[in-house]
């Protein structure tokens, strides 16, 4: 099957859409990826939708700036597409199915709370494509984390993969995620800690720039050591898997114990830089074993001083880029979208006790026709 998958992260940096060939166990063909950057104004929104989101008391209520940001992400949404079919050339019939992400406003899932924002019936009559989308209710509902959803596709893909097992495919987004793959074993999976979101917000609210580009400042900062033992000490590090992140769970924890308000930029970029790093090595105590070989994908891997502190951090083991095996960087979430939406339609599991705490291995992902 053809299918395009949209994805568009806790960094809130953009939509990015992907096109694979799959028959949900194996990845025939990686098709064409691209990113549509969202605007200033539309980031606001999206803000403003996830500083209200803490007053949901249910998945689907949708009021006031929550709405607004529904309607405008699924608009977002359907351009991206459409410029991406125009720009690729492809038939709106040619593809078999789209796998619709959302946005993430809030992720609460001892609540059993998670939401995603989009609207996958009006994006399916926009893009005229059949959309599978809302991923992590069922999986939520049965009293799993619904999250990460990513592992079954790594697993797919570390299979045609010649590196020495077990192999760890680490996603470096708003937070990180790991999925440990240890040859047809169920995936296992966990968020790790803050990836790029508490770097983004730092730097945001220091220099009104996005983020630390190509980890620059964190190069020329000291690291405060004493810091990172501080937030390491946090109970979330030595938790046994499955268990996972809103974006901004370590936002207080990280305010009140890593001083970075009175630290130089350069010093508080290189400390928050790596916090992602050693929290990613500390997620080894809690996996079966040592992986031997570490991707990494996600924006995080575009940062030469996290992949440097990462690498260093890791150093039994060998840490290369998704791009570096072949796979892409980039597009890796947008793709597992694609591999998730046609796995939904066959009805294959899409998560498992061991990625979510789900009960049993599980499908999902609800189905709207264009
Ligand atoms: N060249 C770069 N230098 C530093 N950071 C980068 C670079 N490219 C991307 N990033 C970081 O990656 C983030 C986006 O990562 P992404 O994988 O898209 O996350 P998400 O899935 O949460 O959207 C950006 O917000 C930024 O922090
Ligand atoms: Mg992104």
């Amino acid at each position: 099957m053809r299918a395009i998958g949209l994805m568009s992260g806790t960094s809130m940096d953009g939509i990015d859409v992907a096109m694979i060939e799959t028959d949900g166990n194996t990845v025939s063909r990686f098709g064409p990826n691209a990113f549509q950057p969202y605007q200033q104004q539309d980031i606001a929104v999206l803000r403003s939708a996830m500083e209200a989101a803490p007053a949901l008391r249910a998945r689907t209520e949708r009021a006031g700036v929550i709405a607004e940001a529904e309607r405008m992400s699924t608009v977002l949404h359907a351009s991206a597409v459409n410029a991406f079919l125009a720009a690729n050339e492809i038939e709106p019939k040619s593809i078999d199915v789209v796998g619709y992400h959302g946005q993430t406003v809030l992720h609460r899932p001892k609540e059993k709370l998670t939401v995603q924002i989009g609207d996958g019936a009006a994006l399916a009559r926009e893009i005229g494509m059949p959309v599978v989308y809302d991923f992590r209710a069922a999986d939520v509902a049965a009293g799993g984390q619904g999250a990460p959803l990513v592992p079954v596709f790594h697993q797919a893909l570390a299979r045609a993969l010649d590196r020495p097992p077990p192999i760890a495919v680490l996603n470096l987004g708003g937070v990180a995620n790991i999925t440990f793959i240890d040859g047809d074993n169920d995936p296992v999976a966990c968020d790790t800690g803050p990836a790029n979101a508490l770097i983004d917000d730092f730097f945001r609210a220091r220099t009104g720039a996005p983020r630390d580009q190509d980890g620059a400042t964190a190069a020329a900062g000291r690291v405060d050591e004493a810091a990172i033992a501080r937030l390491l000490a946090h109970p979330f590090f030595a938790q046994p898997y499955p268990k996972s992140l809103d974006r901004n769970d370590f936002r207080e924890w990280v305010g009140a114990h890593a001083g970075v308000v009175q630290k130089n930029l350069q010093d508080g970029a290189a400390t928050l830089t790596m916090l992602t790093a050693a929290t990613v090595a500390e997620v080894v105590h809690v996996l079966p074993r040592p992986p031997k070989s570490w991707i990494v994908a996600g924006g995080g891997a575009r940062n030469p001083t996290l992949m440097r502190m990462l690498t260093d951090k890791l150093r039994l083991a060998t840490v290369e880029t998704a791009d570096q095996v072949g796979w892409s960087t980039d597009a890796l979430e947008a793709q597992a979208f694609a591999f998730l939406a046609v796995r939904s339609l066959k009805k294959m599991p899409l998560t498992f006790p061991t990625t979510t705490g789900a009960p049993q291995p599980m499908t999902g992902g609800v189905l709207v026709e264009p």
